[in-house]
């Protein structure tokens, strides 16, 4: 027995600001299959989650729908969860980062910055609009590119020829709120001072915190020195205010990661863990963040230095991953294939697309591409026509033949033997987030449950006399074979592995239990686990993300 881990495990917090779509969901799911697999293992693992409720955009949104932003988080989070768990999302906690156990750790971690001599503090011009009477972020603000002339692009970046550059640079200048002319206008800004933690942060790096690819990444960015993070915003602003100043506030960035310790301190109190026992740097407890790697930045630099800061302890791995990617191309509105989860959910099973995900997820930032002609003919030939295929091919001669019984031994132990010495390969690429290697290894072995029935023929030996105990043995190989792959595959497809689990009348929460095989055991009547995708289903989904522009 391999010793248990104690694993807080959390996925980015989406903005309480619009529908959760697929892409979000690749991340949710590929967090969710480890936590279940983790769980599958016998460990502790605690999965801790929650909306990203402040900023502007958030503000703004509320303020055109003349609600109050807190109404507006509300509403968002109590769609967002039923997405989440419509898909089947094993969360432990759900929480807000606009709630007072966020405010008060961060509100501790930044008094710990300022004692440990880490907050700065100077003037800085900045945009303003003046008929809004707001400070633009930098997306707030359109022009003309300084370098191609493109226009209408954003204050920080453009979209046509990919330059970077300063609000100030920008031609033409106007606020995206109202349309005016932005002044420059002087406010005084506290920064975090990251270069202190240049030494902290490289340890942390180096000790395998990240993926190789990320860590090149984060060692160009360290060949100079790191740059003071800004992380102030000034009213109006949906945030929390920082102590002891007037009309300023904590960026959303600043409060958006301690959502996930304020999550867990949730469920340190329900549950009477030890919070601060978790997060000491002495722990012998793991912390797991699964992002996407347009935010690698904030997790692998800026979270780190405030735990650090904070006298906390580090996250144990970053976890980054890439974007998703439908039919070879960016998510579009006019093609139709920016697809929310519930338009999804509406037309097409969960545990299909949780299982394609996961055929196609590996541990490298590469984009993960759904085309959904591939999704249709892999998930039809894998779950329907291999999977389920052994138990409907072996549950009716059980019933019919061995009045819903299994026989007393395997005629093939060999075989049953072969499959559970995979096991081991298995669990290793779950746990190194080789879901690809994964489903690649049950599918062959799904192949091999196949042959063993194809070469036994069980319905043609049922039509002799006297060979009904053959019928039932064979069946039972059969469904012995089918319930170590549908236990394995239980993180993966959850709620097809929680009827596949009613069928066969046994649990199939841990991986361990299909060291030995089911015998002497009766079953309940088969039902189809999973329908065959048909075209339509996909069309529907289509049309209606296209509509839902208008
Ligand atoms: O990029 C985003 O969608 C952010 N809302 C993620 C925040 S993750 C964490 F830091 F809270
Ligand atoms: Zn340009």
């Amino acid at each position: 027995m391999t010793q248990q881990r104690k694993i807080l495990v959390t996925a980015a917090l989406p903005y309480a600001n619009g529908s959760i779509h697929l892409g979000h969901m690749l991340e949710y799911v590929q967090t969710d299959i480890w936590t279940r697999f983790q769980r599958a293992m016998g460990h502790e693992v605690w999965f801790a989650w929650a909306d990203d409720a402040h900023g502007t955009p958030i503000m703004l949104h509320a303020k055109k729908r003349g609600i109050a932003p807190e109404q507006l988080i509300e509403e968002m989070s109590a769609e967002h969860q039923k997405d989440f768990q419509d898909f089947n999302i094993s969360y432990d906690e759900f929480s807000s980062t606009h709630t007072q156990t966020n405010q008060a750790l961060v509100e501790l971690i930044w008094a710990r910055l300022q004692e440990k001599g880490a907050v700065d503090n100077r003037t800085i011009s900045q945009y303003f609009d003046p008929e809004a009477s707001i400070f633009l972020p930098d997306r707030f603000i359109r022009g003309t590119c300084p370098r191609c002339q493109a226009t209408d692009q954003a204050g920080d970046s453009c979209d046509a020829c990919g330059a970077s550059y300063d609000p100030t640079d920008l031609i033409d200048p106007h606020s995206a709120i109202s349309g005016a002319t932005p002044v420059l206008k002087d406010t005084e800004h506290f920064f975090v001072t990251l270069e202190q933690f240049r030494e902290g942060l490289s340890a942390w790096i180096d000790s395998g915190a990240v993926q190789p690819e990320v860590a090149n990444k984060l060692k160009e960015w360290f060949g100079e020195a790191l740059r003071d993070w800004d992380v102030t915003r000034d009213a109006p602003y949906f945030g929390f205010p920082i102590p002891g100043q007037t009309d300023k506030y904590f960026y959303v960035w600043l409060d958006a990661p301690v959502g996930y310790l304020a999550s867990f301190k949730n469920i340190c109190q329900r549950e009477g863990l030890d919070f601060d026992a978790w997060l000491s740097p002495e722990t012998d407890t793991e912390m797991h963040h699964f992002i996407g790697k347009d935010i690698i930045y904030f997790h692998c630099l800026f979270w780190p230095a405030m735990l650090e800061g904070a006298g906390f302890r580090q996250p144990t791995q970053v976890h980054a991953h890439g974007f998703l990617t439908v039919n070879g191309a960016k998510m579009s509105k006019s093609r139709g294939t920016f697809i929310k989860a519930r338009t999804w959910l509406d037309h097409i099973n969960a545990d299909a697309l949780r299982y394609y995900f996961a055929a196609k997820l590996t541990p490298s930032l590469g984009d993960i591409d759904l085309s959904l002609e591939d999704f249709k003919a892999r998930v039809n030939s894998d779950l329907v026509g291999k999977l389920v295929n052994i138990a409907s091919r072996c549950s009716g001669f059980i019933h019919k033949l061995g009045d819903g019984q299994l026989s007393s031994a395997l005629p093939d132990p060999d075989l049953y033997a072969h499959f559970i010495e995979q096991q081991r390969a298995i669990e290793t690429d779950y746990d190194q987030l080789n879901f690809a290697g994964a489903i690649r290894q049950i599918m062959a072995l799904a192949d091999e449950a196949n042959q063993y029935i194809d070469q036994h023929k069980p319905w043609q030996m049922a039509k002799e006399d006297n060979r009904e105990d053959e019928v039932v043995a064979i069946c039972t190989q059969g469904l012995n074979l089918f319930r170590v792959l549908i236990t394995w595959l239980q993180p993966v497809i959850p709620a097809t592995a929680h009827e596949a689990s009613q069928f066969l009348n046994t649990s199939i929460e841990h991986f361990d239990a299909v060291s030995e095989p089911l015998l002497n055991h009766s079953i309940e009547k088969f039902k189809p686990l999973m329908q065959r995708i048909e075209q339509t289903q996909l069309d529907q989904v289509i049309d209606e993300s296209r509509e839902s522009l208008t």
